[in-house]
């Protein structure tokens, strides 16, 4: 039963995008700002490859050996234009958004106002971006005296509609914001349509529990909607309902905190079922992050690192778990605003490859096409799916036959003996050894040994290669990576995750991609006018 659990860390950003100045968040960083607090602890994060995540590792010893790391990792850039947590998740799920959803500091045209008076028969009131306790204090007498609508928005792209209970009941309230939800479409799809009932009398006026909050549809088919319509359980736990407009949501559960979405999604890990369980804790963003809290923040991390171990050790063999985030909100800049970020991919599980490096994602959507593609769902939504690249496969095994390979090796004049087990898409092993010559010269390292015999034998496509080198002796004394010429064979045939795996045992192993250990190389596509190698 294969399902994916999905953890959104809601403002968790990694560090500035790109663009970042065009939205005036230059230089903004969240983890870099948490990172500064006494009360920052990721252990089990970095356990799982935080750090190794592209600009994470900034206290990173260039000179130092990649640590070991269990998660696949990678830093995720957003292609849409906007920096909202919908447009982020929406992102997440494979729709990608050309233009921000609107926001209107002036307030709303006047067009939009005269077919909400049509549709509700009331006048409107207010028409600004307000405090929502200042607005009832200020606009509530006037509303209870004519009958009209206090109508407003904030710095984000909502309009909300104050109305007392006793004059509008919570039901009819809630007709004039679905009303209202109908009329603000394209150019006035604002995100969210906000009910704001309120009681009392002035001064005393106070809102009621029966907010209710009527959310923009995504624009095309997500992948929860391909799930749900491939007969998957798609549960939401936290905002995540809302944030969807409740489509291709099979099942969901309200969260009150960070603690209490974690504890609901341990409690689905309990469950049988077959799909995906997406999960938002909104804390880090709503408590902390819009606080310039960067104490707050850091604790609310520390909880959710402390917490992480249990999540891992409910998690069955055939699930995966995906941490990530839907945009940066730093603390440490004076806006309290979101900020334009590269967000952290961590994804784990027995199906999956420990210690891979994915590099830089060009989109949150490829978290999509990778959810459809392990769960085997037809894909028609943006992204480029990564479960091809750490798929599990046996390393051990390849290790192993790259170690007797190595048994093999004719090395008299070096005496270093290296052996290598070369990996095809088809899945066959082809093993090499080096293959010295008195004349040095035309001597062969075991990794091209094996990259000949495979192509030589009609193999054009490969997904890792184990190598195991050393100075005579029983076993390798340490990690051996691929000479210059060699990895430039390997750019003619592989594309840049493939996975090289340095082996001194059966087990203890360390994982490279091809992009790490040749950048910018020179491959097939160099000599046309394509950029992307054939075979990539
Ligand atoms: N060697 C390999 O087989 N692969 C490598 O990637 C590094 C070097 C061999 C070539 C030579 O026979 C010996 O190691 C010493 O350089």
């Amino acid at each position: 039963m294969k399902r994916v659990f999905i953890i959104v860390l809601d403002s968790f950003g990694i560090g500035e995008l790109p663009d970042a100045a065009d939205y005036g968040d230059q230089g903004s960083d969240t983890l870099g700002a948490v990172k500064k607090s006494p009360f920052f602890q990721m252990e089990n994060m970095k356990r799982l490859g935080l750090f190794q995540i592209e600009g994470c590792g900034k206290d990173r010893d260039p000179g130092q050996p990649v640590p070991v790391f269990q998660g696949a990792v990678a830093r995720m850039e957003e292609q849409s234009r906007g920096k909202d947590t919908t447009i982020g998740h929406w992102e997440i799920a494979g729709v990608v958004s050309e233009a921000p959803l609107p926001v209107f500091p002036e307030g709303f045209p006047e067009e939009l106002l005269e077919r909400l008076r049509e549709r509700t028969g009331r006048g409107i009131l207010c028409n600004r971006p307000y405090s929502g306790t200042e607005v009832i204090r200020d606009y509530g007498r006037e509303h209870l005296r004519t009958g009209d609508l206090i109508v407003y928005t904030s710095a984000d792209s909502v309009l909300q509609i104050a109305a007392h209970e006793d004059l509008v009941p919570p039901e009819l309230l809630y007709q004039y914001c679905q009303a209202a939800r109908e009329i603000c479409q394209g150019p006035w799809g604002v995100g969210r349509i906000i009910a704001r009932p309120f009681i009392g009398s002035w001064p005393d006026f106070t809102r009621t529990a029966n907010r209710h909050d009527f959310s923009l549809e995504p624009p095309a088919p997500t992948m929860l909607d391909l799930l749900k319509e491939a007969g998957k359980t798609v549960i939401s736990v936290g905002k995540i309902v809302d944030i969807f407009a409740g489509r291709g949501i099979t099942e969901y559960v309200r969260t009150e905190n960070n603690a209490d979405g974690i504890e609901k999604t341990l409690k689905y890990m309990e469950k049988d079922f077959e799909g995906l369980c997406f999960t938002n804790l909104v804390d880090f963003d709503m408590l902390y992050g819009h606080r310039n809290d960067r104490d707050g923040y850091a604790k609310a991390l520390a909880y959710f690192d402390s917490m992480l171990p249990r999540l891992e050790a409910a998690m069955r063999d055939e699930d995966i778990l995906i941490i990530t985030a839907d945009h940066g909100c730093d603390p440490d800049t004076p806006s309290t605003d979101h900020s334009r970020e590269y967000t952290p991919l961590i994804v784990t599980g027995k199906q999956c490859l420990k210690g891979v490096n994915l590099g830089t994602r060009q989109s949150f959507a490829d978290i999509a096409a990778s959810v459809l593609d392990y769960l085997g769902v037809k894909q028609n939504c943006r992204g480029v799916s990564f479960y091809p690249q750490i798929r599990a496969l046996n390393v051990e095994r390849l290790a192993e036959t790259a170690i007797q390979a190595r048994q093999q090796s004719y090395a008299p004049y070096s005496h270093f003996c290296v052996g290598a087990a070369l990996l095809s898409e088809e899945g066959e092993v082809y093993s090499g050894c080096n293959v010295e010559n008195a004349a040095y010269g035309p001597s062969v390292c075991a990794e091209r040994t094996a990259f000949v015999k495979a192509v030589s034998e009609g193999k054009r496509r490969f997904r890792a290669i184990a190598i195991a080198g050393g100075p005579q002796g029983d076993q390798p004394s340490d990690y051996c990576a691929p000479c210059g010429v060699c990895r430039q064979v390997m750019e003619e045939f592989c594309g840049p995750d493939f996975l090289i795996i340095l082996a001194k045992s059966r087990t203890d192993y360390q994982i490279r991609t091809l992009k790490e250990l040749l950048p910018e190389g020179f491959g097939p596509g160099s000599l046309g006018s394509r950029k992307e190698s054939a075979v990539k």
